[in-house]
């Protein structure tokens, strides 16, 4: 079975998540941290290293991923992390934000392959690593990966992963699966897919239609269903003692939260923010989740979850 990969999700899929993910659940072979960026030259946040330590990334083979788009700054970052010992660095190309994509970055390099060309160029020479892309079909187009692909084709990228949406779309409509087999076709490297696998039946029919991907990167479907990846490579539909094992990822998450923020204000909010895509997981989820943004205390949030996810399995 082709390698099923954390997709990075910034805000949510940070160093706690993963190492409390990878202690509860099973299924995943990989993840794609969310991006870094460098500032002013050659300077990294301290905060954007601290998920990437080394160290604290041991239960979950993991590839930074970098957003940048100057020459200068891609090959400052690439290094860095090389040299912290990570052989796979990922260049996001696909993120949709207008605060991204407008000073061109992200998905605003898609239109100007020309640029993306140089910046290439300019990373790969005597780069000893390996560099992937995450890409979106283009930023306004779909058909703007036909002036891409021959680029991406031309350097050793060790692979392309591809949400087959414009960047424009954001979230909204359907992934464009035609397109995204014409990239399967015209790709001369190992291809990832992403984008909507939120259930067993959606991955059984892509995984049907696409048999020569190299693996599959699960985003929000996962976190909203942490059982996702060990159903996908079960291929069961049901999972026994759920809401119980939910409930123990769950508090062990608010104790990493709580070793790793400086005060419960800020574990609230990552916790708030998880539950938009907890509670589609949940019997009368959207009563749950409107509940749950109203709290205004972590002992206040504690209390309502212990209730919810006390519901027994059936
Ligand atoms: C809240 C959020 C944060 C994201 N952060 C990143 C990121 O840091 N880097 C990236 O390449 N993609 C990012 N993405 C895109 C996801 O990695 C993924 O491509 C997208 O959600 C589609 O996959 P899915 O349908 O499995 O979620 C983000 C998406 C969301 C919703």
């Amino acid at each position: 079975m082709k390698p099923l990969i954390l997709a990075p999700l910034r805000g949510f899929t940070d160093v706690v998540f993963r190492n409390t993910f990878q202690r509860h659940f099973q299924g995943l072979g990989e993840a794609v941290a969310p991006f870094i960026t460098s500032i002013k030259g050659c300077r990294i946040k301290p905060n954007h290293l601290r998920d990437l330590v080394p160290a604290e990334n041991r239960a979950l083979p993991v590839i930074p991923q970098v957003l940048s788009n100057d020459p200068d700054g891609l090959i400052c970052l690439t290094h860095a992390l090389s040299e912290l010992g990570y052989g796979e660095i990922n260049w996001n190309l696909g993120c949709p934000y207008p605060m991204v994509a407008n000073k061109m970055r992200g998905s605003g390099l898609l239109p100007h392959p020309d640029i993306i060309d140089r910046m290439l160029e300019k990373t790969l020479h005597g780069f000893s690593g390996k560099l992937s892309i995450k890409t979106r079909l283009g930023r306004f187009r779909a058909d703007e990966m036909n002036d891409l692909m021959p680029v991406f084709n031309r350097y050793p990228i060790a692979r392309l992963i591809i949400h087959p949406r414009t960047g424009e779309q954001m979230y909204a409509g359907t992934v464009d699966l035609m397109a995204f087999q014409s990239c399967l076709e015209n790709c001369s490297h190992p291809v990832v897919y992403n984008g909507d696998i939120n259930d067993l039946s959606t991955f059984q029919q892509l995984e049907q239609r696409f048999p020569s991907v190299s693996g599959w990167m699960l985003g929000r479907g996962l976190v909203a269903n942490p059982f996702l990846a060990e159903m996908i490579q079960s291929r069961v539909q049901n999972i026994s003692r759920r809401q119980a094992r939910f409930k123990r990822f769950h508090d062990d998450l608010v104790d990493g939260y709580q070793r790793q923020f400086s005060g419960p204000g800020h574990v609230l909010d990552r916790m708030k923010g998880f539950w938009r895509y907890f509670a589609s997981g949940q019997p009368d989820g959207a009563k749950i989740l409107k509940r749950i943004r109203k709290i205004g205390s972590l002992d206040h949030y504690l209390e309502v979850v212990a209730a919810v996810l006390s519901v027994q399995d059936r």
